[in-house]
């Protein structure tokens, strides 16, 4: 009896599948044939990076027919019996009995061929760049530090919270939001209210960027939980750490203090660059020794070494102190760039670290303002080769505080009456953080643009597929 169910790369080469007959369907990689009259074909089904060497031999009733015009691209099912190889680079090979083609490539048009293509090319082909090596490894490796995002909290007692994706209330502040509308009507300034109020959901909607207003909410009565969704940010900047697209694991906490949230979200980091180290060792083998990287990721320093916490006034002194020239100048109260953040992971501590209290003018109106009247509670985390990963901090709890600074800012109050509700109904100390999901990737990975971290990425400019 030959095996009709479908057994995967991945298990005939950890050995777990059960028997010698198997059957595998997956993708040509390579076709060689030899003088010997049969030929040796890579076949890969993504289930992990390496492929398998399939040997079909001339006796196969279509081997002249279709056997020997198999190309890069084309899908097979092959029927066949494990053995140890003989070849150099494989343990196991198949040896086919049958194999039949369930989809061609017409290698004149089959836009990746066996050359390496440059990842810009790629972007342009997205549909079709899981297939290569790198672009699979990259998805396994998205894929296990989702679960380890959900493994972590789980772990701990965080309840999993689904925050709107539309919603009304601008989290950041930074009024850079996509307009979220069924009607047709052009929207200009002075026109707006009228539109709105006839528009789907009677004002005016966006596409959310964070989640966190609504899961203070919720650590307002069950304490912990964590949101992990797409966000959205209609900045225009085309840079290798921002898209317009993007994914955030977001726990809030309540009774948490600035300092217990560091000590969250540094235990988070390490968990994760740790399940990467012990689930990814050959996808990550891949990154080291063949991708092109803005950085060479040392996750063992990740995980081992406790992260350097300096306050942003510390980081401003050591940056103006350093004597490096940086494209930005670095002041006492403007927000640190990407490269001054680098330089402090990379060369000043050669390690991540976690700054806290920043000047309160650069930061949301959410964050909890200290008894210097100057800086508020926040934290973000800053890592070699991107800089910020997560961005967070305490969360001010104190009604009067919370409408002050909102006024401060020129915030309308009435659209945020259910957030300043939470003061005023059993308000308590609390904190949270997000971390940029595709930043986390990139940093694991070390591929130099976030483009290439996410299937398929929108950033000004770009919404294709
Ligand atoms: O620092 P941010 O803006 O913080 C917040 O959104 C808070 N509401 C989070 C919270 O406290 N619950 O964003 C958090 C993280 C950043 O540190 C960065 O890693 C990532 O989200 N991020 C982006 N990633 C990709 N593309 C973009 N345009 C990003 N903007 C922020
Ligand atoms: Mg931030």
């Amino acid at each position: 009896m030959m095996k009709s169910t479908t057994t995967r790369v991945a298990e005939i080469l950890t050995g777990t599948f059960p028997e010698g007959e198997v059957r595998v369907k997956g993708w040509v990689r390579t076709r060689r044939d030899s003088k010997g009259g049969f030929s040796f074909i890579e076949l890969n089904d993504g289930s992990c990076l390496k492929s398998v060497q399939v040997v079909a031999d001339g006796g196969l009733d279509n081997y002249d027919s279709e056997v020997l015009k198999l190309t890069t691209g084309c899908c097979v099912d092959v029927r066949g019996t494990v053995v140890a190889s003989p070849g150099k680079g494989q343990s196991l090979e198949i040896i086919a009995k049958q194999l039949h083609v369930l989809g061609w490539a017409d290698p004149e048009t089959y836009p990746l061929q066996k050359k390496r293509h440059s990842y810009e090319y790629l972007r342009g082909v997205a549909h079709l760049r899981a297939r290569t090596n790198t672009f699979g490894a990259v998805a396994r490796i998205r894929s296990v530090l989702s679960d380890a995002c959900h493994q972590f909290f789980q772990e701990r007692g965080f309840v999993l919270l689904h925050t709107p994706i539309i919603t009304g209330s601008d989290c950041e502040g930074a009024g850079a939001m996509f307009r979220v509308t069924t009607s047709n009507a052009e929207v200009s300034p002075g026109v707006g209210p009228s539109v709105e109020a006839e528009d789907f959901f009677g004002k005016s909607a966006y596409l959310t960027v964070s989640g966190q207003l609504e899961a203070e909410t919720y650590a307002m009565a069950l304490g912990r939980v964590y949101t992990f969704g797409p966000t959205f940010r209609a900045e225009n900047s085309n840079t290798s750490r921002h898209l317009a697209e993007f994914w955030m694991v977001e726990p809030e906490m309540a009774f948490f203090d600035l300092s217990d949230d560091a000590d969250l979200a540094e235990a988070f980091v390490k968990h994760l660059a740790g399940a990467v180290l012990e689930r990814c060792s050959d996808d990550l083998d891949l990154f080291r020794r063949f991708v092109q990287s803005s950085h060479t990721p040392d996750l063992r320093i990740m995980v081992d070494e406790p992260f350097e916490r300096i306050t942003y006034t510390e980081a401003v002194d050591l940056l103006l102190k350093s004597g490096e020239r940086f494209d930005t100048p670095v002041e006492w109260g403007t927000d640190l760039q990407s490269e001054h953040e680098r330089y402090l992971a990379e060369t000043v501590f050669k390690r991540p670290l976690i700054l806290t209290d920043y000047p309160k003018d650069i930061k949301p109106f959410y964050m909890r303002v200290n008894d210097d009247g100057r800086t508020v509670a926040a934290m973000d985390v800053l890592v070699a080769g991107i800089g910020e990963i997560i961005g967070g901090g305490q969360r001010e709890e104190r009604y009067d505080v919370l409408v002050n600074r909102m006024k401060e800012l020129g915030m309308e109050l009435e659209p945020y009456w259910w957030y300043l509700d939470l003061r005023s109904y059993g308000t308590a100390p609390h904190a949270g953080f997000g971390l940029g999901f595709d930043r986390m990737v990139q940093f694991v990975t070390g591929m130099a643009n976030i483009r290439d971290v996410i299937p398929f990425p929108r950033t000004p400019g770009n919404v294709e597929f």
